[in-house]
């Protein structure tokens, strides 16, 4: 289904943050037993990933790489594949600190995140002062490079950083790339893909969260843009830095569905939130809640382990202290991952059979309650008995299904929907504005 601006759920932080998940206790509790104890495990239970900027200069030291290899199951290098440090001389490439942290990633079962090919900061010496035509091959040429090099190593890299200006404009921000001419992003895109085609590729920003922001307009209209035009864009990238100057906004949910609603992944990818105690667990469990509610929010990264770790480090911005021991933070976000999939106190299944398949043999369609917000409720449908299933999912009045995910969908009525097959098995899920009316939707099945 495809969700326009104007038909998604808006929600407030304030009411993800009261009505976070039915029952479950978030801020300083312990996590329910059964519930995963670990953040990356914690994540994998909806699919997620949870991972942490590295800095391979920190790789010695034991209390780091021990957080590091319990906690998270994805990695970003903090500085080590930035352009500076990956093509020090033109044309002569350095990926000695780079490999050290892809290698220990690896090694740990762990995945990484790539970071980041093109940007108009930290740029070697060599490139800052070029411009026109050779710059702009200079640029290709080192994103191919380096692409080749991490080829089926990356998950998703960051092709393009921080490449709109701040303020009301909504437009470029000025930079020896941007001067080499406007399709510079795009083409960077095209050269990333030509080099793996198996990574996600992803435009990354920070101040990018407000959706009422005018760099998030402007932002959003390109990635429409590079759809619409089929540039091989795959994901957007939240930086997602805050602090008292620039909390988490209230409409972060509105803002990750709709760029997801744009058909792209979004990711939370250098999340760290100054403050302390339990006014920035609140934070991150509001941050971490609309990850979870939005169905292409693939995973969240913090930007640091240790709060001595981070690029702020005064603001103790991150989920572990100095001395490595778990925050008020760190609690909330692993009892928000945890309650994403945990069945909660009300839940149970429905079910209904139908078969028409005139060679015998039949399906069955299983509901099953998901999330629940004060505006919303997620559920999902698991069939067997057969691969080629139609289901059909009628909700009643005045609810509405807003999203749907792992079915190609169609509309019968506004309230009713049609679900088939779209490749991804045979669980589909959807989201339910209610409007106050909280009864489930009745589901059937019959063989395609
Ligand atoms: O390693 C050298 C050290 O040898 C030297 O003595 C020291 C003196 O200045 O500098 C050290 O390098 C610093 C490096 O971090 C490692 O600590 C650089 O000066 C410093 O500029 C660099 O800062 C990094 C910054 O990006 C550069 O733009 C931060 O660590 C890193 O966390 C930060 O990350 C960025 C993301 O890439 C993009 N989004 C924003 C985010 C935060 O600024």
């Amino acid at each position: 289904m495809t969700l326009t601006a104007k038909s998604v759920a808006r929600v407030t932080l304030v009411s993800a943050l009261l009505t976070a998940v039915a029952g479950a206790a978030v801020i300083g509790a312990s996590p329910a037993s059964g519930a995963a104890s670990t953040l990356g495990a914690a994540a994998q239970q909806s699919g997620r990933y949870f991972g942490t900027a590295v800095a391979a200069n920190k790789l010695g030291d034991s209390t780091y790489t021990g957080i590091l290899n319990r906690e998270f199951d994805m990695v970003t290098a903090e500085n080590e594949m930035k352009m500076d440090a990956t093509e020090p001389n033109q044309g002569q490439f350095s990926y000695g600190n780079a490999d050290r942290i892809v290698n220990q990633a690896r090694n740990q079962g762990k995945r990484v995140r790539g970071h980041a090919l093109a940007w108009h900061s930290q740029q070697p010496g060599w490139m800052q002062n070029m411009s026109g035509s050779s710059l702009r091959n200079a640029m290709l040429n080192h994103v191919t490079q380096v692409a080749s090099y991490y080829r089926g190593k990356i998950y998703a890299w960051d092709v393009v950083n921080e490449a709109f200006a701040d303020g009301s404009s909504g437009g470029r921000r000025d930079s020896n790339l941007q001067r080499t001419g406007n399709d510079w992003i795009e083409a960077a895109f095209r050269a990333a893909r030509a080099a793996d085609s198996g990574a996600k590729l992803c435009y990354n920003d920070y101040n990018t969260d407000n959706w009422s922001h005018a760099k998030t307009q402007g932002v959003y209209r390109m990635v429409q843009d590079f759809k619409s035009r089929g540039v091989p864009i795959d994901c957007v990238g939240f930086q997602a830095h805050f602090n008292s100057g620039n909390p988490v906004p209230s409409n972060y949910h509105t803002t990750l569905q709709n760029f997801a609603a744009l058909g792209v992944d979004v990711q939370i990818t250098e999340l760290d939130i100054e403050g302390s105690g339990s006014s920035q667990a609140q934070q991150y469990q509001g941050v971490t809640q609309a990850c979870l509610s939005v169905a292409r929010c693939t995973g969240i990264t913090v930007w640091g382990i240790r709060d001595s770790d981070s690029w702020r480090a005064s603001g103790t911005p991150l989920l572990f202290d100095g001395g490595g021991n778990k925050k008020a933070a760190y609690t909330s976000v692993l009892n928000v991952l945890n309650s994403g999939t945990n069945p909660g106190p009300t839940s149970t299944t429905t079910t209904t059979t139908t078969s028409s398949n005139p060679g015998g043999g039949g399906c069955t369609a299983t509901y099953s309650e998901g999330e629940k917000w004060s505006d919303r409720f997620n559920g999902n449908v698991t069939v067997t008995g057969t691969d080629n299933w139609i289901v059909t999912v009628t909700v009643s009045s005045p609810q509405r299904i807003i999203a749907t995910w792992n079915t190609s969908a169609t509309w019968d009525s506004a309230n009713v929907m049609t679900a088939r097959p779209n490749g991804n098995g045979n669980t589909f899920g959807f989201t339910i504005s209610h409007g106050g009316n909280w009864n489930w939707p009745s589901v059937s099945c019959r063989v395609g």
